[in-house]
């Protein structure tokens, strides 16, 4: 029976797939005849993307946007949003220009449109598909009533260092997971069908390797070898290419020494050749602009890079209107080149059905009922709460208890600014609730809350600067330090226990957001000293986009509950976690490393020739000598309010041969006093290959909910395509030898089991 029910699904899955990419006889006739009328300067014109500028995304602003329309020089808009501004600008598109093609507008609908999800990073914590699914759903929903018809995610870049603040856009450091991830995120957006008015397309980004920028420095320098390309940083990209995506965005940093927007290997071997794309490839925001001062030369040779590199549409940086034409004389473009990417752009606009109806986008009456539906809104308030990671909790404070003063402290604890995070260009901070608010709407009266702010959220004067400086309108209380630590201390006094909000400004991640230092900013890490010291039980919750450096904090306080930036419901989900509503349930999908020292720091490393184990004192080791190796918090890891106990691992047949199956189950018995989910996580070791491998690495999981007392079987089947790999050629293979099975609750407490996997 589960047998036909995957045949089915898979069937469901491949025809969904299909019909989103799927063009009609009609379509193609409608392109044919157009191109067929087509000049070269309105072919172009059509591998133009301009920035109408209602937020700000990039340096360049493009100018004289609404005459370009109308000479027919762009094909696509960022940056513009409400049905009455994209009819407006559709209407010179459709109206004005010789061959009335509608264009593409684009946006970065990043996590949530107007109701706002937690940053992706913490999406990722909640390891639940449906739900994140669910939430691009919402997202394309909202966002095509607005007028919108593509969306510049999903960010599925692999990051190892939390210092780069682009973290907080993607799902963490592990392949798979990000993979499964990127695959729900592309349904989520386009739907089964993209002709549906709630779809929208996708766009996979940043392809490639952005994540790996050198020192975590924004932009910086990447260079790494093919094997760990492929190994860790393609797969994500892969399987949102393999799950529909429309589109592809390069990435500003280089690979192998060329930058990717003019990177032939990349867009063409890889992406086309290798897997199969058949969508558009976009630039990031004037990427061959970038070439320049990368050191490729000037813009000409540039726009001829790009174009042989397989690269279809130039954002904002109009590289292609200046110079494509003059490069088809001396031959360093083709004219099928230009008729290619000209073809999957249109192909993109009949897909979504805009060359029937170029209207289709904009309803103002859905618009003003899908935003900001109730429902939307319960589904951002579940997402927030499932988001959250409980990293401590020590004698079980947590949760609150009702009867009691608590005193709410921090400049984050009535922060409404801060909490939706960065990329949320239609998303009103207005709309959102504040932890203060979150907590009296529900619990009224029940409990005493006394709050004072205690501190600035940053104090130091260059900080607030560079964060001004891109919008963040930070600004400093009129009271000084000690006034706002004495009104703190004060109601401290008066109340039974502290819960502390601290953590970063919005600002602070996101794209050109790379700290050197990700301790929480200094003067509040002063205020909570003050509050530690009172020698009252002191509850952290972090509001933040990355892992941070926590260490003094963990020996510290009594409990710390990570919420990072929970979008408009955040408020409301972290009291319902904080008093027990729900019950934290969230995993951690990137290390936080003990010291800054050892970053980068990920659980699926390698062993190295001299692996060392954390406690011997043995000098010839890979090891510093003060401080240990592994994380403070390893990935997978998050606490709950119950207790899980895992069973020994049971593995059947344990002896192995070719393509047989076999099954790993463990029994988890729930021994709290909660009711409570676990994600339960199967890791695999390959002991012997013909290249180094990861010391296991991540290859499922399942959630579960018990009650207390309640245990539940949990069985993985292990196929080969689990133990495989890209060996030294970059063929995807398994090797026939000895493997170690682990289930656990993150990716350091695990049972293990050993087995043996023959060839056929
Ligand atoms: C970012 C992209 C984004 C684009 C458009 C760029 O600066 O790197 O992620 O999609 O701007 O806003």
């Amino acid at each position: 029976m589960n047998k036909i029910i995957t045949i089915v699904c898979s069937c469901i899955f491949f025809l969904q797939h299909l019909s989103a990419q799927t063009l009609t006889d009609k379509d193609r006739k409608t392109i044919d005849a157009l191109m067929s009328k087509m000049t070269i300067e309105e072919k172009i014109g059509q591998l133009n993307q301009l920035d109408f500028g209602m937020d700000v995304t990039g340096p360049t602003i493009s100018k004289d946007v609404e005459q370009k329309i109308k000479d027919g020089k762009v094909g696509s808009l960022l940056n513009a949003y409400t049905p009455a501004v994209v009819r407006k600008l559709q209407d010179i598109a459709v109206k004005e220009t010789r061959l009335h093609i509608p264009l593409l507008f684009g946006n970065d609908i990043i996590h949530g449109h107007q109701t706002i999800f937690p940053v992706p990073l913490a999406m990722s914590c909640t390891w639940d598909m449906p739900l994140i699914e669910r939430c691009a759903q919402i997202a394309a929903n909202e966002a095509s009533a607005d007028g919108l018809n593509w969306t510049f995610s999903p960010m599925v870049d692999i990051t190892r260092d939390p210092r780069w603040g682009r973290v907080v856009e993607g799902s963490g450091e592990d392949p798979y997971l990000g993979s499964r991830i990127a695959e729900a995120m592309v349904k989520g957006y386009q739907g089964s069908n993209l002709r549906s008015d709630t779809s929208i397309l996708a766009c996979v980004k940043h392809f490639a390797l952005y994540g790996a920028a050198e020192a975590g420095r924004d932009y910086n320098t990447v260079d790494m070898s093919r094997l760990r390309m492929y190994q860790y940083y393609f797969p994500p990209y892969k399987a949102a290419v393999d799950a529909g995506a429309a589109t592809v965005m390069t990435s500003f940093n280089e690979v192998d020494g060329i930058p990717a927007s003019g990177n032939k290997w990349l867009m063409d071997t890889v992406l086309r050749k290798q897997w199969g794309f058949k969508g558009f490839v976009v630039t990031d925001y004037a990427a061959i602009n970038e070439m320049t001062p990368h050191g490729l030369g000037d813009l000409k040779d540039n726009v001829v890079r790009a174009m042989n590199a397989g690269v279809d549409m130039d954002m904002v940086g109009e590289g292609y209107l200046s110079y494509l034409k003059e490069s088809l004389q001396p031959g360093k473009v083709t004219m099928q080149q230009i008729e290619n990417a000209c073809r999957r752009i249109l192909e993109a606009k009949a897909m979504l059905g805009l060359l029937d109806d170029p209207y289709r986008f904009c309803n103002d009456e859905r618009a003003a009922t899908v935003n900001l539906a109730t429902n939307h809104r319960q589904v951002a308030r579940e997402a927030a709460a499932r988001a959250c990671v409980l990293l401590k909790n020590a004698n079980n404070i947590l949760p609150l208890q009702e009867n009691k003063t608590i005193a709410l402290i921090g400049p984050l604890a009535d922060d409404k600014k801060n909490l939706i995070g960065s990329w949320h260009d239609y998303g009103d901070w207005k709309n959102a609730v504040s932890v203060l608010e979150g907590i009296r709407n529900q619990q009224g009266n029940n409990v005493r809350v006394l709050y004072a702010k205690g501190c600035n959220l940053v104090e130091d004067d260059h900080t607030i600067k560079v964060l001004n400086e891109s919008g963040e309108g930070l600004e400093k209380d009129s009271r000084s330090i000690q006034t706002m630590l004495d009104e703190a201390l004060n109601i401290v006094d008066k109340a039974d226990i502290i819960v502390a909000v601290l953590g970063e400004a919005k600002g602070m991640t996101g794209e050109a957001a790379s700290r050197g230092d990700i301790d929480i900013p200094e003067n509040q890490k002063d205020l909570l000293k003050a509050l530690v010291k009172t020698g009252k039980p002191v509850v952290l919750v972090l509001m933040n986009g990355r892992p941070l450096t926590l260490s003094w904090e963990n020996d510290h306080v009594s409990a710390i509950l990570e919420t990072w930036f929970g979008g408009l419901e955040a408020g409301n989900a972290i009291a319902d976690v904080l008093f027990g509503k729900y019950n934290p349930s969230g995993k951690l999908t990137q290390c936080f490393p003990l010291t800054m020292g050892q970053i980068p720091v990920y659980y699926n490393h390698k062993h190295t020739g001299r692996p060392f184990n954390d406690t011997s004192l043995e000098k010839y080791k890979s090891r510093y000598f003060d401080i240990p190796n592994a994380p403070l918090y390893t990935f997978g890891y998050g606490l709950s309010y119950t207790t899980f106990n895992y069973s020994n691992i049971t593995v059947g047949p344990s002896q192995l041969k070719g393509n047989q199956k076999m099954k790993a189950s463990v029994i988890i018995t729930n021994t709290g006093k909660y009711a409570g989910e676990e994600t339960v996580q199967l890791y695999i070791t390959d002991t012997v290959a013909s290249v180094t491998r990861s010391v296991k690495d991540l290859k499922g999981f399942k959630k579960i909910f018990l009650q207390p007392g309640e245990s539940k079987e949990v069985t993985f089947e292990i196929t080969t395509e689990d133990l495989k790999f890209y060996n030294e050629k970059l063929e995807y293979i398994w090797e026939p030898g000895e493997f170690i099975i682990h289930i656990g609750t993150n990716s350091n407490e695990l049972k293990s089991a050993k087995i043996v996997w023959a060839s056929p």
